[in-house]
């Protein structure tokens, strides 16, 4: 069953996955000028060769800038969080934009000036920084491959400054050349300083003390990423190392048999591995209600496409749900009710496998997994549990109480049908055994 929110894939969402190909596009084509134009300034590369080049530069960058404020003006059919951060990276970034994406080193017959095409990289670093919002799951991952990246055009800059400092050995090729100036550039920016290429001349003595400022600063600036990284809190894995200390404390205190402290530990393990604990309710506490009924909804969206007796229901039926079910874990072997116990919740199984036994449990009933239902007779009947139902491995369990289900089901009389329809038969399944 596929739930309304995710089918919702309009003209307004096209447009933005379309902006977004043209994006990707405008960052390789970035990329690409970065390492070509230094390149090219340092072999002193003549004006018909990259003519081309600025051409369709000079085209593509334009197109940007009108694409971009098309998109801007066109507000309603934009990510509003996208909306707002394009417009304050235009106010401030638009002159950039521009310059980039004038030909200078044509008008002014200068091929220095190509250097000036390199301001469009403040736009990639906007975009990798929209990426790591909108991809919030991979923003640690995102943020690695961007020092990466950045970390590779220093070292390709620097390497191609000090090629024009020192100028061409013309007694080697070009990429030997390359290799020997990105070779000192590295050894210089890691501080490592081998001293087998040194700066002579003053010029690139400041050359050299200028490319170590920048390799010192860029490590800082690694160490603190990195270390930002590392410290940046998940609060599922935060709090299964906090059960694990209470659990090594419990069992010096208390002196736990050891086949107890390995269920505990078995249950803590599963409780992570499932990424059950983590502070669901507590984050839907701080939204607006139409929001919660969303996110409740993708929380439990694979629990609740599973259930069977929910197929085709209406979506304020399954907002309502979502927003209502409590969830659970149950160890194996342990029982989630016996038969004659007060019946308060119905049951969703999200995952894991129960078996249900008649009253005195010498015989088994059936046998429930992922998807199924149980404990709704009792509701339904306003009696006891009509039989035992008993976890055969890890099981999550999604409760929705008594009062929720009689409120919910009597505004949804198809569903109360369909739940009624086979409460019936296992109510009698139940009462011939
Ligand atoms: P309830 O009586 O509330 O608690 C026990 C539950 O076991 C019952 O609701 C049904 O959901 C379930 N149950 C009882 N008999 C059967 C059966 N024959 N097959 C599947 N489930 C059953």
């Amino acid at each position: 069953m596929k739930l309304f929110v995710f089918r919702h894939f309009d003209k307004a969402h096209i447009g933005t996955f379309i902006f977004g190909l043209w994006n990707v596009f405008i960052v390789g084509i970035v990329t690409y000028t970065t390492f070509v134009i230094p390149f090219s300034i340092a072999i002193g590369e003549p004006f018909y060769a990259f003519a081309k080049r600025e051409l369709f530069l000079t085209v593509i960058y334009t197109a940007d800038i009108v694409i971009s404020l098309i998109r801007i003006r066109r507000k309603a059919s934009f990510m509003h969080i996208e909306y707002n951060a394009m417009k304050s990276f235009y106010r401030r970034w638009i002159i950039t934009d521009i310059i980039a994406a004038l030909p200078l080193a044509q008008l002014l017959g200068m091929p220095l000036l190509q250097v000036f095409r390199l301001a469009k990289s403040a736009k990639v670093i906007f975009l990798t920084q929209v990426f790591r919002r909108v991809m919030a799951n991979y923003s640690n991952p995102i943020l690695l491959m961007q020092i990466l990246y950045w970390v590779m055009i220093a070292t390709h800059c620097l390497a191609c400054g000090w090629l024009l400092m020192r100028g061409m050995d013309h007694d080697t090729d070009i990429r030997t050349n390359y290799i020997e100036a990105v070779y000192w550039t590295t050894a210089t920016l890691t501080t490592v300083g081998y001293g087998d290429i040194t700066p002579n001349a003053p010029n690139e003595r400041i050359y050299a003390i200028f490319t170590m400022l920048i390799g010192y600063s860029l490590f800082g600036y690694l160490i603190g990423s990195v270390a930002g990284i590392l410290a940046k809190r998940d609060p599922v894995r935060e709090m299964y190392n906090e059960n694990l200390e209470k659990l090594t404390s419990a069992a010096r205190y208390a002196n736990l048999p050891l086949e107890l402290q390995r269920r505990i530990y078995e249950y803590f393990r599963y409780q992570m591995s499932r990424r059950v604990g983590y502070d669901e309710e507590g984050f839907l506490k701080n939204l607006p209600p139409s929001l919660r009924g969303e996110v409740s909804l993708y929380f439990r969206k694979e629990v609740l496409e599973n259930v069977a007796l929910f197929e085709d229901a209406p979506q304020a039926f399954m907002f309502e749900i979502a927003q209502q079910l409590r969830e659970q874990i149950i160890a194996p072997d342990e029982y989630v009710f016996k038969a004659g116990d007060p019946g308060r919740q119905m049951f969703l199984i999200a995952h894991g496998i129960v078996d249900v036994y008649n009253t005195d449990e010498t015989k088994h009933l059936r046998t429930l997994s992922e998807g199924d239902h149980f404990g709704e007779v009792a509701l339904f009947h306003d009696i006891p549990r009509t039989a035992t139902v008993k976890a055969n491995t890890y099981c999550d369990l999604y409760l929705l109480n008594k009062q929720t289900f009689e409120r919910t089901l009597s505004a949804y009389p198809t569903i109360a049908e369909r739940i009624k329809e086979k409460a019936e038969l296992r109510f009698k399944d139940a009462s011939t055994e």
